[in-house]
């Protein structure tokens, strides 16, 4: 009897998968072309249907903000590559949603009829659907780690100021070793990792750093440094 290869399902702090693809942009050699960028990698039940419409549409409107993240965006469906196209020429020429029309997307979309790429980031979820990806969403960092995972199912269009927000902090909590508090929008006040020992909980709690302030010895903020 063959084996059945059973695979683990990428976690935060993983190594992301590698994997080679046919796109709308062509070929794309993951991580290798992605080298010192941080990706949006995130997948969608199918083409020609209406959440996944204003999500493509949504992207496509903000992928100059992203790239100003150093931050490249990939989509995926199970669908074939025709498929993508047309939907893709259909949303350009005739959708209007949310006062954006004519709108182009020009980042790759993988063709993933085989499921190699969903199977291998745990986007085929069965209980939701053994034929469509879930609404997933991997945030992978340059050195191509994965640094958050979001699934939605197939009914929930995803937040894409929240996944933008999610990159902003992951970007901020490495250049400043800092952490961003519920709610957290750039420019808010950002968290000082809790102390490891008494004597350094003693000095955040008496120091009179500029724009530092406690709350209670384990719970202290700062200026965010934009
Ligand atoms: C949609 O994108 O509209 C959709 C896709 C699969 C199931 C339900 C909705």
């Amino acid at each position: 009897m063959e084996e059945e290869k059973v695979m683990r399902m990428p976690l935060i702090g993983d190594i992301a998968p590698e994997f080679k693809a046919k796109t709308t942009q062509g070929e794309i050699n993951f991580p290798g072309d992605y080298k010192g960028k941080w990706v949006v990698l995130f997948s969608h039940p199918a083409d020609f249907t209406p959440v996944c419409t204003t999500e493509f549409i949504t992207f496509a409107s903000m992928h100059e903000e992203f790239k100003s993240l150093n931050t490249e965006l990939i989509g995926l469906s199970v669908d074939g590559l025709y498929s993508h196209i047309a939907w893709l020429r259909t949303i350009k020429e005739k959708i209007v949603f949310k006062g954006l029309k004519d709108v182009e997307v020009n980042f790759p979309l993988i063709e993933d009829i085989s499921m190699n790429v969903a199977r291998k980031f745990g986007m085929i979820q069965s209980n939701e659907s053994t034929t469509q990806a879930v609404r997933a969403v991997f945030v992978i960092d340059p050195r191509a780690i994965i640094r958050a995972i979001i699934y939605y199912p197939l009914t929930t269009g995803r937040n894409m100021q929240e996944i933008k927000r999610l990159i902003i902090a992951l970007q901020r909590a490495d250049r400043d070793k800092i952490a961003t508090p519920a709610n957290w929008q750039p420019g808010d006040d950002v968290i000082i990792p809790p102390p490891g020992s008494c004597g350094a909980a003693k000095d955040r709690v008496e120091s009179k750093e500029e724009g530092k302030y406690c709350l209670d010895w384990f719970i202290c903020f700062k200026k965010d440094k934009q």
